[in-house]
């Protein structure tokens, strides 16, 4: 099939390349011209494993095109997928502004019976918001599909390419069943719903998810108050099929694209109706306190962290991706420049994008060993394979003091205690000192 897609992002990118892979004829557009650019040389513009050598593939195979023209990339489209960002607005809400300036650029290029999918994740109701601005300006009827994203940051390609379940939501049979038939050489289980429901499932499953993070970080914090283990207990709790093991990590809260902002786009859309969406509201509320859980260690540990050096491992708001958006490097970076500790963080690839949003407060080593060197304290922010697999006795000898608050619990006891000395600080564990 001929299919274009609006918007080269985290998720257009990677549902163009693979929709590429499997067969189709693609044509990627975005407003930035730059993006199209390093495209149109083979240079993936975000960090992805496996999505710069899938891109060069599909494009020296002729199925792959970047461009910024609408009026070439919709040009007889049999599909047109929208993936432009929806970011939080200052009152919570999803800001559709994006979408909708999507929408009114590509509405001359349009025909009778197009089918306009809408990947983004978007408020209940949107696409039929969108199907009406859009034919408030062609004559025409145009198709609408709700087609939610679930792909993972830093796993995009496997998750699109074996999504667990593709979302279908439309009012037009016709339309639902060509996307179907677009994902087809993917076999992966479909579920066709309405256009409403569709919208629904994206945002019912993003915040279940935080809400399961916040529940375990919850847990954590009782269990690390009564001596329990939270990774026994989250094991116990995992092998119950009617909880199962995903999203049951304790650590210092979820960041991201993603689970922030759809929380608060859900409790917005509840708000409209006059609906207290109260566990969601304990989920934001949970999740910001575990954000700044390192630093309240340790400030209980030193007392005062005025002038201590504290080196920061990971600045990404998760492992295999330079994504900063949301991430809880962010807030501690902040609190601990406020307490007035001198703080040094390494990332393996997030460094250039966290200068842009943290900035001077805080200084960046292009190694871990530089980071570390002569620190009073380690905070592990995110678990990078370097990370976890790090020397730990080397570390230990290089810092000034041997103290790790671990935030990911991603550090091996076994090895923690084969240490001669150390202070090791797990979440929802029991420390592990050896003086
Ligand atoms: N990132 C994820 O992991 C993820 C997962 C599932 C769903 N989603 C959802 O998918 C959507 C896109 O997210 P993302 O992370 O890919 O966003 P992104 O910010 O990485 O990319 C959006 C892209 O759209 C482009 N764009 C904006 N307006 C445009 C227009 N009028 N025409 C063409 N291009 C335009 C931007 O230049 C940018 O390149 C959001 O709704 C997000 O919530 C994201």
């Amino acid at each position: 099939m001929k299919i274009a897609v609006l918007g080269t992002g985290y998720v257009g990118l990677s549902t163009g390349v693979c929709l590429s892979e499997i067969g189709h004829h693609v044509t990627c557009m975005d407003i930035n011209e730059q993006k199209i650019q390093q495209l149109n040389q083979g240079i993936s513009p975000i960090y992805e494993p496996g999505l710069e050598e899938l891109l060069s593939l599909n494009m020296n195979a002729g199925r792959l095109n970047f461009t910024t023209s609408l009026s070439t990339g919709i040009a007889g489209a049999e599909i047109i997928i929208i993936a432009v960002g929806t970011p939080q607005a200052d009152n919570g809400a999803a800001d559709l502004t994006y979408l909708e300036q999507a929408a009114e650029d590509l509405a001359p290029y349009l025909v009778q019976g197009s089918i306009v999918v809408i990947k983004s994740t978007v408020p209940v109701g949107t696409n039929d918001r969108i199907k009406k601005l859009i034919e408030s300006q062609t004559n025409f009827e145009i198709h609408m599909v709700s087609n939610p994203e679930f792909l993972r940051q830093g796993s995009a390609i496997s998750d699109t390419l074996k999504a667990d379940r593709i979302i279908i939501g439309s009012e037009n049979k016709d339309a639902a069943e060509k996307v179907k038939a677009m994902y087809l050489p993917l076999n992966v289980p479909v579920i066709l719903t309405s256009t409403k429901s569709a919208e629904m499932i994206k945002y019912a499953s993003n915040a279940f998810l935080a809400m399961k993070i916040s529940y375990i970080n919850e847990i954590a914090n009782l269990c690390e108050a009564f001596g329990a283990d939270v990774e026994d207990v989250a094991k116990g709790m995992g092998m119950d099929k009617r909880i199962g093991e995903a999203f049951l990590k304790a650590g210092i809260g979820y960041g991201g694209s993603c689970f922030p902002k759809d929380v608060k786009a859900l409790l917005h859309t509840a708000s409209q109706i006059g609906l207290n969406f109260w566990l969601l509201k304990e989920t934001i509320a949970i999740n910001e306190f575990q954000r700044e859980l390192l630093v309240k260690k340790a400030v209980k540990r030193f007392g005062d962290l005025q002038g201590l050096k504290i080196a920061m491992l990971g600045l990404a708001f998760k492992p295999e991706t330079d994504d900063m958006r949301e991430a809880p490097s962010i807030k501690l970076a902040e609190a601990l420049s406020k307490l007035g500790a001198d703080t040094i963080a390494y990332d393996p690839v997030a460094t250039e994008n966290a200068k842009k949003v943290i900035g001077e407060t805080i200084k960046y080593a292009n190694s871990i060993d530089k980071a570390i060197s002569d620190a009073d304290a380690v905070f592990i922010v995110t678990e990078w394979e370097t990370v976890k697999q790090i020397n730990l006795p080397d570390m230990l000898h290089k810092m000034k003091q041997p103290i790790i608050f671990d935030g990911r619990n991603c550090l091996s006891e076994e090895n923690i205690k084969t240490c001669k000395k150390v202070e090791y600080y797990p979440v929802g564990k029991p420390a592990i000192i050896i003086v």
